[in-house]
């Protein structure tokens, strides 16, 4: 008997189009799970496709922040035993010169979307007893704040506190929901050229383990959440952070 095995287990991955979300897709298929993969670049999803493990997966193109795409999502989904909520966004913007525009888009996308996707796939009983919902979030908002970034760690902290209503909510159906908040992981997100190379450099040495994460340290981490091995864990955040924060 293993505990960590998903085998049996049918998983929805939300941007699953690139790093963290892709590692986690990718890390599921490997403990024998059927995936449903979304995010809204085919081309790059269907890469992702291509390198899961095993049979039966599904994928499907949708924008989270569209209400249409996610009504077409969740209808299309089979039952689940696990969620994992990834799809995020990061805009380095201070506050002085953030636009109402740059507020809504974060908060759509990493705090409204899931949201919406978890009270849909309850309301269409999409949910299988005994499920668990993971959701992506991150040291920033909850365990400590960077200049530039008060919007995202607004949106990450928003979704922390959804994530304990959601834990308590839906416990006496058996089904769990936690958080795993990353450190600064070395994704697409970090090479949009928003912070330079020498820059990011020296961010590494400030973590104690002298890196940045990588998606699959993250993955693991949902593969944990998502088996029966945490089955008495419900309305936690799992923090992955090279140490980060101690200091
Ligand atoms: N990288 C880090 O250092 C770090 C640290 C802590 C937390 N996180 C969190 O981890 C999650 C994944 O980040 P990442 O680093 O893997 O970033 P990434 O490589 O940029 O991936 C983001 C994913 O979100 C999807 N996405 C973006 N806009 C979307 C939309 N409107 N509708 C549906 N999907 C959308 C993207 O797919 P498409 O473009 O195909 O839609 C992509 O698959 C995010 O929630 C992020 O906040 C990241």
């Amino acid at each position: 008997m293993n505990p960590f095995s998903l085998v049996g287990k049918t998983i929805l991955v939300t941007g699953a189009s690139s790093g963290i979300g892709r590692a986690v897709a990718v890390s599921c298929s490997q403990q024998g799970a059927t995936l449903i993969i979304t995010g809204r670049n085919e081309v790059r999803l269907a890469e992702t496709f291509s390198m899961l493990e095993g049979v039966n997966h599904l994928q499907i193109s949708a924008d989270l922040t569209l209400a249409d795409d996610m009504d077409k999502l969740v209808e299309q989904l089979p039952k689940l035993d696990g969620m994992v909520n990834n799809a995020g966004i990061a805009k380095p913007l201070v506050l002085q010169l953030t636009e109402t525009e740059d507020v809504n888009e974060i908060m759509q996308l990493n705090a409204l979307a899931p949201i919406h996707l978890t009270r849909l796939v309850l309301q269409h009983k999409k949910l299988n007893k005994g499920a668990s919902l993971v959701y992506i979030s991150s040291v920033n908002g909850n365990n400590c704040a960077y200049i530039g970034s008060t919007i995202y760690a607004a949106s990450k902290s928003a979704l922390t506190g959804f994530m304990k209503g959601v834990a308590l909510e839906l416990a006496p159906r058996g089904i769990r929901a936690n958080c795993i908040n990353p450190g600064m992981i070395e994704t697409d997100l970090l090479k949009d050229g928003a912070v330079g190379q020498e820059e990011l450099e020296s961010d590494r040495l400030k973590y104690p383990l002298k890196r940045y994460g990588k998606p699959e340290e993250v993955a693991y981490a949902a593969v944990y959440l998502l088996s029966d091995a945490t089955q008495w864990i419900t309305g936690s955040s799992l923090l992955i952070d090279g140490g980060y924060t101690l200091q």
